[in-house]
């Protein structure tokens, strides 16, 4: 058997820089991440994504919208690309496209994504302006199971990240994606030990542990007499 063969099919789903699929490489690699990424999908033919790829020999698929007639004949492309591929589990990463509820059926709970928000706070795009905008104390980012709606599904993990005085969208998206490389792996490997458990809404995760602490932002001292 080879070595390989325990290790979880995986195929990542991206459009851009592809910098999540490349903490989910390098995990792989460092063996934190028992899994092995046997097909990545552009729908971005110029995805810097690819080029990462091509370093790690890693097979790529890209597929535009354009060859096909509408987006149900796409989505099941990639369906046909995924299972082709032997791929248990799918991984949004940066993929800029809403998954037809056909996709999403043939994998149920078997799609994650990472999403640069603490949801259900400001799902969709240019989260981190909206935050700003919207003056939280803490903003950050979420790995969650795919559903029929748009960053709506259970959540794995989160990971909050302070907003400072000085943020501007493109400081804190910095911040927020040093944790996203950090999570995204990490929710990974849960799954592929069997880890996670969905019930309704919520997923548990066998043998976890709950952060205890708290976290306060800001943290200049409130009370008068304490000055
Ligand atoms: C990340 O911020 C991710 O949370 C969001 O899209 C961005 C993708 O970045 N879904 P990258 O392509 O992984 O660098």
């Amino acid at each position: 058997m080879p070595a390989s063969s325990n290790k979880l099919p995986i195929g990542v789903l991206i459009s851009g820089s592809g910098s999540n699929l490349q903490s989910i490489i390098d995990a792989c690699e460092a063996g934190r991440l028992d899994a092995e990424v046997k097909v990545v999908v552009s729908n971005n033919p110029t995805a810097y994504g690819l080029e990462r790829c091509y370093k790690h020999s890693i097979p790529t698929v890209v597929i535009t919208k354009d060859e096909f007639p509408d987006k149900a004949a796409f989505d099941d492309e990639i369906i046909k690309t995924l299972n082709a591929n032997g791929v248990n589990l799918v991984a949004l990463a940066g993929f800029m496209r809403i998954l037809t509820p056909a996709l999403v059926a043939a994998f149920p709970m078997r799609i994650m994504n990472i999403h640069p928000s603490l949801l259900p706070a400001f799902p969709g795009l240019d989260v981190q302006r909206k935050a700003l905008e919207h003056g939280v104390r803490f903003a950050g980012c979420t790995v969650h199971f795919v559903d029929a709606g748009v960053d709506s599904g259970p959540i794995i993990i989160q990971a909050a990240v302070p907003v400072l005085d000085d943020d501007t969208p493109e400081t804190l998206s910095k911040r927020i994606l040093v944790q996203e490389h950090r999570i995204y792996p990490q929710a990974i490997q849960l799954y592929a030990e069997g880890r996670l458990n969905v019930r309704n809404r919520r997923v548990f995760i066998t043998h976890g542990k709950n952060a205890e602490t708290s976290l306060t932002n800001p943290q200049c001292t409130l009370f008068k007499d304490d000055r």
